[in-house]
């Protein structure tokens, strides 16, 4: 498991005297993989220059994982685990940067686990390399047929638009002037070799685990690392507020 002082990863921990747009830019440009900020104020848009993003395709605020809110919207979350990803890679347009607030993480709720998909990439045989130098398709539809999509649309169509819609082409390996690195999302992305990358790149070494605190302030390059959270009950109200980089 990696740790906050291991150079590969470029996570940085911060306090709330720096300069945080700064430091965001750093992230933009590739330089730092994971900027966590504690204590963080809840005027993120302000301090880091993020824009708040609606977490779903109703226009809701907060992610809530948890049940208890599902009497209010359109559809119903799930409490259930999230595969590994790359926020919304099945748009053209990737959001590069986002930022993750948390609002609310009692007791029992999940962490969530960054995967540093550059030093994967450096690391890998170049057998792999190799073979993964193509374009290839990132498919919402893909993760409702590898198990249950976290939320649920109340209404058919709805669905079936979404999974229509929500489906881009990319290089599987993108590189900047900060490194390279594979730009694949195991519940998204089709590609032959699937499961040779996750072998490889899902290993712990290559893994950050974050335990949320309220008011952490969570903001990583969305191309170069992907992400996934473990299952939270039903009863616990974890609640986090998404920004990005558009
Ligand atoms: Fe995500």
């Amino acid at each position: 498991m990696i740790t906050t002082q291991n150079k590969h990863v470029y996570i940085k921990t911060i306090n709330y005297s720096n300069d945080y747009k700064k430091e965001c830019a750093k992230v933009r440009n590739g330089w730092t993989s994971l900027l966590i900020i504690k204590d963080a104020s809840p005027e993120v848009e302000k301090i880091t220059g993020l824009t708040a993003l609606s977490q779903d395709l109703y226009g809701n605020k907060v992610i809530p994982i948890g049940g208890d809110n599902n009497k209010d919207s359109g559809h119903i979350w799930h409490e259930t685990e999230m595969l590994w990803h790359n926020d919304r890679a099945y748009s053209k347009d990737v959001h590069p940067v986002v930022g993750l607030y948390c609002v609310s993480a009692p007791k029992g709720s999940a962490s969530t686990r960054f995967c540093d998909m550059q030093t994967a990439y450096e690391e890998a045989p170049q057998r792999l390399k190799d073979k993964s130098k193509i374009k290839c398709v990132s498919d919402v539809d893909k993760y409702f047929q590898q198990m249950q999509y976290p939320h649920t649309f109340k209404e058919e169509r709805n669905e079936k638009i979404y999974r229509k819609r929500s489906k881009a082409v990319h290089d599987l390996v993108m590189y900047d002037d900060s490194g390279t690195w594979f730009f694949f999302s195991p519940a998204y992305t089709h590609v032959d070799h699937q499961d040779e990358l996750v072998k490889h790149c899902l290993q712990d070494k290559y893994i950050y685990e974050h335990v949320w605190s309220n008011n952490d302030l969570l903001v990583y390059n969305n191309l170069k690392l992907i992400h996934a959270r473990g299952e939270t009950p039903s009863k616990v109200k974890r609640r986090h507020l998404r920004y990005a980089l558009t």
